[in-house]
């Protein structure tokens, strides 16, 4: 019996016998062989993806993630894993966000994460660390985790020295695995970067102080002063970096992936918010942060919002 843990606290129980294994063969056919119902994907299946992507032993790696997106897989979210600590080896470094929504309380070694099975499952792990900021942890394991896990409760979230600029900094690349560059996270350290004057802008919820509950059971209180904002633009970093032909696409499992270097993604992001402070808001009339953030770096728009 197989016990899937889901973000958000819920478990769901398989039993993984055939009526399972029917089921999941329907609805991921994708991942399947084109004849028949009986062969998943696996982990040494995964590992050939992504050594077919080209990463090796030693490399740096951060994965943003759609499990259901892979197809139908044996060994779940632990396949993945396993899979990517095989290709990178300990000499590597592996780091996956475990965001969590605002709440009283940000409890380190239990704090569900909201960004998908696979970080949730990678954050129980042994051997992974996960940093200490409230709302934006990240979970890293390797050579250089506990440099880059380390004190991210006195960063900010995704901001200058946070750890996945400091992934970024040891060369790591950035792989999503059946999502795009709209859920690329360390776009959000070029806004840092840049001293965007709409950092200070918060999501509703996010302006609060949080008590952290470290591993060792002492708590610090957080109070963020940067606020990562919406990413449903982050595309336009994403073509750009197309077009400076830095994008690599492939597929692990069924799953249509694409691996970009993290300094090359940062580079692009500051060239385009340069030539336009605002190139990374969105224009949807319902999104309320990207509006107000267009007011503070667009002169006009500001004109226009005070009218
Ligand atoms: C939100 C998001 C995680 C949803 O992707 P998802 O594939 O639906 O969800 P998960 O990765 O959590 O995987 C759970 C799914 O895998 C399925 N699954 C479970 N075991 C499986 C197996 N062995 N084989 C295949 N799929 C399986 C589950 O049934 C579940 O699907 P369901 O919700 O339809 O039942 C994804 O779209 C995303 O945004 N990922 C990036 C998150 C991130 O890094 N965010 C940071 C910045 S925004
Ligand atoms: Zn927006």
């Amino acid at each position: 019996m197989t016990r899937h843990h889901r973000p958000g606290g819920r478990d769901r129980v398989r039993d993984g016998g055939p009526g399972e294994q029917r089921s999941l063969a329907v609805r991921f056919g994708r991942g399947m062989d084109p004849l028949g119902l009986s062969s998943p994907i696996t982990h040494e299946g995964i590992a050939a993806d992504l050594r077919r992507l080209g990463l090796s032993p030693g490399d740096s790696l951060i994965v943003h993630s759609s499990l259901k997106s892979i197809g139908w897989l044996e060994g779940g979210p632990d396949a993945v894993i396993d899979a990517l600590q095989e290709v990178l080896t300990p000499r590597g470094n592996l780091a996956i966000p475990t965001f969590t929504s605002p709440a009283p309380e940000f409890v380190v070694s239990d704090t569900p994460c909201r960004t998908g099975l696979i970080p949730e499952t990678f954050r129980r792990r042994p051997g992974v660390l996960r940093s200490t900021h409230p709302t934006h942890s990240v979970a890293a394991w390797g050579d250089a985790a506990a440099e880059v896990a380390a004190g991210h409760e006195r960063a900010t979230a995704l901001g200058v020295d946070s750890p996945l600029h400091r992934m970024a900094k040891l060369g790591a690349r950035v792989l999503m695995i059946g999502v795009d560059c709209t859920r690329c996270s360390l776009i959000h350290v070029a806004e840092a970067t840049m001293r965007l004057p709409y950092l200070g802008i918060a999501y509703p919820g996010y302006d609060v102080p949080i008590v952290v509950r470290k591993v060792d059971g002492t708590t610090t209180v957080y109070h963020e002063t940067e606020f990562p904002g919406d990413s449903s633009n982050f595309g336009i970093v994403e073509r750009e970096c197309g077009r400076r032909a830095q994008v690599i696409h492939g597929r692990i499992g069924a799953a249509d992936c694409l691996m970009i270097q993290g300094r090359h993604l940062l580079d692009a992001a500051i060239d385009l918010l340069r030539h336009d402070p605002g190139c990374l808001l969105c224009r949807s009339p319902f999104c309320v942060p990207c509006a107000e953030s267009r007011r503070l770096v667009d002169p006009t728009a500001q004109e226009q919002g005070s009218e």
